[in-house]
């Protein structure tokens, strides 16, 4: 059996406080308190929290049980039953207000006073619960509509992605012709201008040949995700010594990296002959080395390759820089910097190229790295030989 419920009695004359206690306690509740004044019949509410409070309209002293009722349900959450002999007109207006869960009119009998304590117990209760209900429907729609939201926002960026991307692949498609016609030309111009007694005007010419050469690279890097976005890489496999190539394009970064204070060697086997893609392995060994002059704080980089029958190892290690551990996971992908761009230039596309070709090889690329002792990024290519290609 559930408890009984508990009641406050407010009425200050004290036989019908006596009478009421006694009525109630026969008829199964139990009373908190029986108190005349509001001050009290709040502070036992606050205490003993009952579930109904029963209070007289007419309370004497400087509040009265209209204005007592009104903390009881505002502060306390409590029904009210109002217990009433007589009252003026003005008084059940105020008392109105106060939305009691019922009216008792003295003198009633136990009858009248059981309904109408059952009757405000269950229509608070019932209200509660319809409260908690809405309550739990307001804050389960706010939760639908941040998840609509959320939706909207990622639906919004992966469309901007998705222009950006489109336009990227138009913009460098529309770029390519004309600045590889312009590279033509100038080089034709150079070719000329190198006869000149006009120093000035001939380094002026050849710097303007070197940054057309690297505005086409830039070109080319945007080209190459539009390329990979689109599933259109492609390998041109063929035969080839690894060792070789390691060595000629560690020979083009000789000039940049001793121009930035760096010594570059090259550790690698006499020959190392596999089948790969030539193009693509100069360029993976390209954007590594580019990385590790731009980001190699003038210390020595090296170039070191292994090789044996499954597969070969290239690594290029720095002593630069290095990257952040909160970095470190998102160097590899497209437009991620670990660094500020005015300090040093780029995209942030190389190491996603670079990943790319490398697992369009069927191998990997790491790195190892420590903020301020410098970066070793690891590619292991699976040797194809030049007879399973062939199959
Ligand atoms: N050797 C390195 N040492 C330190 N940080 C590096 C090194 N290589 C790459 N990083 C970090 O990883 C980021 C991504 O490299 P990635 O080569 O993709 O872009 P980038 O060099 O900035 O631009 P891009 O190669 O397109 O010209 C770099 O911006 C840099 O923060
Ligand atoms: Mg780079």
């Amino acid at each position: 059996m559930s408890a009984p419920w508990k009641i406050l009695v407010v009425e200050d004359e004290n036989i019908v406080a006596m009478d009421l206690r006694t009525s109630l306690t026969g008829s199964g509740y139990e009373v908190t308190d029986t108190v005349g004044t509001a001050r009290e019949a709040i502070d036992s509410a606050q205490r003993r929290k009952p579930d109904l409070v029963l209070m007289d309209i007419n309370l004497r002293g400087e509040m009265d049980g209209v204005a007592a009722a009104d903390v009881m349900r505002t502060q306390l959450a409590l029904p009210v039953v109002y217990l009433t002999a007589f009252s003026d007109e003005p008084t059940l207006r105020r008392a109105r207000v106060t939305e009691p869960f019922g009216y008792l009119l003295k003198p009633f009998d136990e009858r009248e006073l059981n309904i109408a304590i059952e009757l405000a117990v269950y229509r608070h209760q019932a209200q509660r619960e319809h409260e908690n209900f809405l309550r739990e429907q307001a804050a389960r729609a706010a939760v639908e509509e941040r998840a609509l939201e959320n939706a909207r926002l990622y639906q919004a960026a992966r469309e901007a992605v998705a222009v950006r991307d489109e336009f990227l692949s138009v913009a460098s498609h529309e770029l390519r012709t004309p600045l590889t016609a312009m590279l033509l030309t100038v080089q034709g111009l150079e070719r000329v201008v190198q006869r000149s007694q006009d120093e000035r005007l001939r380094e002026r010419t050849a710097r303007v040949v070197q940054q057309l050469g690297r505005l086409i690279k830039l070109v080319d890097s945007l080209l190459d995700v539009s390329r990979i976005k689109a599933g259109r890489m492609e390998l041109s496999p063929e035969e080839f010594d690894l060792s070789a190539l390691a060595t000629e394009v560690a020979a083009r970064f000789m000039e940049p990296a001793r121009e930035n204070g760096s010594t570059l060697i090259v550790r690698a086997p006499d020959r190392l002959v596999g089948v790969w893609d030539p193009m693509r392995v100069d360029q993976v060994l390209t954007n590594l080395l580019a990385n590790a002059v731009k980001f190699g704080a003038g210390k020595p980089i090296e170039v070191a390759l292994q090789g044996d029958d499954a597969a070969v190892r290239l690594v290029v290690a720095d002593r630069g820089i290095g990257i952040s551990k909160d970095k470190i996971a998102s160097v590899f992908e497209r437009f991620e910097r670990a660094v500020p761009v005015r300090k040093y230039g780029g995209l942030g596309l190389g190491l996603y190229i670079a990943r790319q070709l490398v697992e369009a090889h069927g191998g990997r690329i790491e790195v190892e790295s420590e903020p301020g002792q410098g970066s070793t990024f690891i590619v292991q290519l699976p040797r194809w030989r030049p007879d399973s290609a062939a199959s």
